[in-house]
């Protein structure tokens, strides 16, 4: 099957309600601390990508049962400690970052060699931003220069310990909070504003943790070692696939969108709170607390006069998944827009602060860069017509979705390549874009 596609139309006006692909965050949590749960736990409307079918693998090759029924998985967990592992257990966590990361956290305690390996993405991004934590809590990690694959080789002396997480990823915080439930004792973590799922989740569950909200950082207290009970969720929209429509309807002609049931957890919705400063007609309307989530209808027209923005860096990890997107709106706006402190871009699945610029410049957009920050002069006017080729970034998905929001909003006649790479997070994209009247071959 070609893994390429062909967009030489712009998209005509549309007038929709749509529905987008299940939260990929929330979906891989849902899975891990299912595992750890006691009993049955049943997740409605898990996404069915294969970041998340990963999640499902590695926890039914760590002795757990996962089973998908009719509109759930039921998910047999075992409790904290309960794993039945062999040893030199190979656990593959494919393009994802948060699985691999997130999965070492709950299997830091264990006396058996376990094996992390991923795809050719995975295996250039950073591991000792977990390994290092993870060692403090007693876990033995065999790796070379800090990437994949990796090897628990055991733990002893585990213990409870002091964390700053300082790069604003849930990721770290995440794989941190795992490990604290599975220690003795109490874990404090000072992190970073970041994306706060596994928290809201352990809240939900009354897990014994503590959260003190200071203006930029979380004061986490984790006790370890408290057995929870099984649960059910149902896992609303992913703000971060809802992003390409949004800005695929603000860049369009005469367009309108309804895009329901999303959650706009405020650490995921940066890009609403940017949005709106850039003029955007974005709304929110029939918002509602799931869980201690956010979740609300997203109500888009399309813009004509985009205002340029200076994007606070505090805001970077709310909207982490999403400046892509927005780049392409700095690149329609009167003026010039800037963003700092964007080294985390460049640790995806793919460098994406260097693909981005080039892509920009590609398209005859005029970019600074001053080591991670970068100034984009914006032209109202921006409308192609020559010839663009978008190859193979690493799987890195949201560089192919992004290709297409801008060949069919900006013009052009393009060629973008990796249309597999959707799987990961997004597997209906495509039909989505179709189903609004997108034309591609
Ligand atoms: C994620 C956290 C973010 C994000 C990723 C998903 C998560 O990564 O980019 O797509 O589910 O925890 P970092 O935590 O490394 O910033």
């Amino acid at each position: 099957m070609k893994n390429q596609i062909k967009i030489d139309k712009i998209i005509k006006p549309f007038k929709k309600e749509i529905k987008v692909s299940s939260d990929k965050s929330l979906s891989i949590r849902c899975v891990l601390l299912s595992s750890i749960a006691l009993g049955k736990s049943k997740i409605f409307n898990l996404l069915d990508s294969e970041d998340v079918m990963n999640a499902v693998s590695a926890i039914k090759k760590i002795g757990v049962s996962c089973i998908k029924r009719k509109n759930y998985y039921e998910i047999n967990g075992v409790g904290i400690n309960g794993f039945k592992l062999k040893n030199s257990t190979v656990i593959n966590a494919g393009n994802s970052g948060t699985l691999a990361r997130c999965i070492l956290g709950l299997l830091s305690t264990t006396k058996k060699k376990i094996k992390i390996i991923g795809d050719q993405s995975l295996s250039r991004r950073d591991f000792s931003r977990v390994i290092k934590p993870l060692n403090l809590f007693g876990t033995k990690i065999k790796s070379k220069n800090g990437i994949l694959p990796l090897e628990i080789t055991g733990s002893d002396f585990i213990r409870p310990i002091k964390f700053l997480e300082n790069k604003g990823s849930a990721q770290i915080k995440t794989c941190v909070i795992l490990s604290a439930i599975n220690s003795p004792g109490i874990t404090k973590i000072k992190a970073k504003k970041s994306r706060n799922h596994t928290e809201l989740l352990l809240k939900h569950l009354n897990y014994p943790i503590k959260i003190k909200k200071k203006k930029n950082y979380d004061l986490i207290e984790i006790k370890g070692l408290h057995q929870f009970r099984a649960f059910n969720y149902k896992i609303p929209g992913d703000i971060s696939s809802a992003s390409f429509f949004i800005v695929l309807t603000l860049l369009s002609k005469k367009s309108e969108l309804l895009i329901k049931n999303i959650n706009i957890n405020p650490t995921r919705s940066g890009i609403l709170e940017i949005l709106e400063k850039m003029n955007a007609n974005v709304k929110v309307i029939n918002k509602k607390n799931y869980n201690g989530e956010i979740l609300g209808d997203i109500k888009v027209k399309s813009t004509k006069n985009f205002k340029s923005i200076n994007c606070p860096d505090r805001l970077n990890s709310s909207l982490i998944d999403e400046f892509l997107l927005i780049f392409l709106i700095a690149a329609k706006s009167k003026g010039i827009s800037s963003f700092k402190n964007l080294d985390e871009l460049n640790k995806k699945e793919s460098p994406r602060l260097d693909i981005a610029i080039s892509f920009l410049k590609m398209i005859g957009v005029k970019v600074n860069r001053i080591n991670n920050n970068i100034k984009i002069f914006g032209n109202p006017k921006l409308e192609l017509k020559k010839k663009f080729h978008i190859k193979k970034f690493f799987k890195d998905h949201r560089i192919f979705m992004m290709s297409v929001i801008a060949a069919l909003t900006f013009g052009g006649i393009w060629t973008i390549n990796d249309k597999d790479s959707i799987k990961t997070s997004f597997p209906v994209f495509l039909d989505i874009i179709k189903d609004l009247g997108g034309n591609y071959n």
